[in-house]
């Protein structure tokens, strides 16, 4: 069988590599990819991620079995229902079913209406009104462009001037565009954060691995919010007992309430949760894979991933096994400056072999073709398994000290909090 796999980063190469692994897989496309992926044996099509109908004209011309779809825009913008239209499968969900994601508000109605943990929270498109109700409320508090903004439309306020001054921005001075014209401000929940995902289809769900990502740019938890610098699974200090009641509590009533609403869900579910003093609540949900979690979620799959998402597909049970043994860490490694602006055209230290892998997100081959260069913010991640967090880092960072990151920067405590506890 042929898969297509629409996007261009690290969660992209992990889950291209993953169906690449399966006996009955032949070829795995990436679109549009980037030419690190090649090196794993992948094929990447020059087609964008927007331009659905160049993807769909690529899938039935290549005899595509099914499509996974990657990135948050591609699901905002339909892709799933454009696919489905022309008799194509794809895993993800539909526009409507992915609005978990793109409307921060209309994740809150359905944590409401459905009774699922989260924050108390207010909506608002009037500054005036953001302000009172933030006056009110008091600091800590968090504001948030209630659209898709990059990971970058949420500030976590520790005081009332500075979340009037978000609430400002996004409403009054269009920071964000149209994502910013309302915004969700909710109270600020303390505790620790994991992710947890499920392959789902309706009613049925499959859990994943506990993971936990690590999202300030800088050692210690310093410095901007970006799209994730490092992630391991399981979160060794989260007990089973947490897990099961997030399952209860979040999964089940939420997966039940999209049927309700006549929204079915398909695909991956993304629970962003803070563990409180009162159980699991729910930060956010995305309706796809996690960028860094699924590099070292997807090494931990043992059964056929080809094989388990064509079950799920077809509404069967798919029979998933894990690595039961063990912890699988990823560093990031990003381009200086990132977040914010960075430059482009470092050569990239050669791909690792054996029992670190090497995940590209943004590299480009020179244009002799010999070298590959940096082409993106977040560049490569390394991944290993071992037995412990304190293994996989000094496995990681011993063959990070041997790298030449010159131009290129990565955190050094991925997975400490972890040893600590
Ligand atoms: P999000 O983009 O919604 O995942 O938010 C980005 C980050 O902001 C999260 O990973 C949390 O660290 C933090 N955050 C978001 N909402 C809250 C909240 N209600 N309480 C505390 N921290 C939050
Ligand atoms: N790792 C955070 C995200 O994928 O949104």
């Amino acid at each position: 069988m042929k898969l297509l796999v629409v996007g261009s980063g690290g969660r992209e190469h992990a889950i291209a590599r993953k169906l690449l692994e399966s006996p009955q897989v032949e070829q795995v496309f990436v679109a549009p990819g980037n030419d690190g992926m090649t090196l794993d044996g992948l094929e990447i099509v020059n087609i964008g991620i927007s331009e659905h109908s160049a993807l769909i004209d690529f899938a039935k011309s290549n005899d595509i079995a099914w499509t996974f779809i990657g990135p948050d825009d591609a699901l905002a913008a339909g892709i799933v229902d454009d696919f489905n239209q022309a008799g194509l499968k794809a895993f993800g969900p539909s526009k409507l079913a992915a609005e978990l994601e793109w409307s921060k508000d209309f994740a809150k109605e359905i944590m409401v209406k459905y009774d699922v943990p989260t924050a108390a929270y207010g909506t608002f498109t009037d500054f005036e009104e953001a302000k009172a109700y933030i006056e009110k409320q008091g600091a800590p508090i968090v504001v948030k462009a209630d659209g898709l903004a990059l990971g970058k439309g949420v500030v976590v306020a520790e005081t009332v001037e500075q979340a009037v001054e978000a609430a400002r921005e996004m409403l009054l001075d269009n920071k964000f565009g149209d994502s910013g014209a309302r915004v969700v401000i909710e109270e600020f929940l303390d505790g620790e954060e994991f992710s947890l995902f499920a392959l789902v289809n309706g009613d049925k769900f499959y859990i994943l691995p506990t993971a936990q990502d690590h999202k300030r740019a800088y050692d210690g938890d310093k410095g901007p919010n970006t799209g994730g610098m490092g992630a391991y699974a399981p979160v060794p200090h989260l007990p089973q007992s947490v897990v099961d009641t997030a399952v209860e509590t979040i999964v089940k009533p939420v997966l039940e309430g999209m049927i309700k609403e006549g929204r079915p869900y398909l695909g991956v579910l993304y629970c962003g949760l803070i563990l409180t003093a009162d159980g699991p609540k729910v930060i956010e949900f995305n309706a796809r894979f996690g960028d860094p979690e699924t590099q070292i979620i997807l090494p931990r799959l043992t059964s056929d991933f080809a094989q388990n998402i064509t079950d799920i597909l077809e509404g069967k049970e798919p029979h998933m096994t894990w690595l039961d043994k063990g912890v699988t860490l990823g560093v990031v490694v990003a381009s200086n400056g990132y977040p914010l602006a960075y430059d482009k055209g470092v050569e990239l230290p050669a791909k690792t072999d054996g029992d670190i892998i090497t995940y590209y997100a943004g590299a480009k081959f020179s244009e002799n073709g010999r070298a590959l260069l940096s082409n993106g913010g977040r560049v490569y991640m390394l991944v290993t398994t071992a037995d412990t967090v304190k293994a996989c880092q000094d496995k990681i960072y011993k063959e990070l000290s041997k790298q030449n990151t010159d131009g290129l920067f990565y955190r050094h405590d991925i997975g400490s909090k972890a040893i600590k506890v």
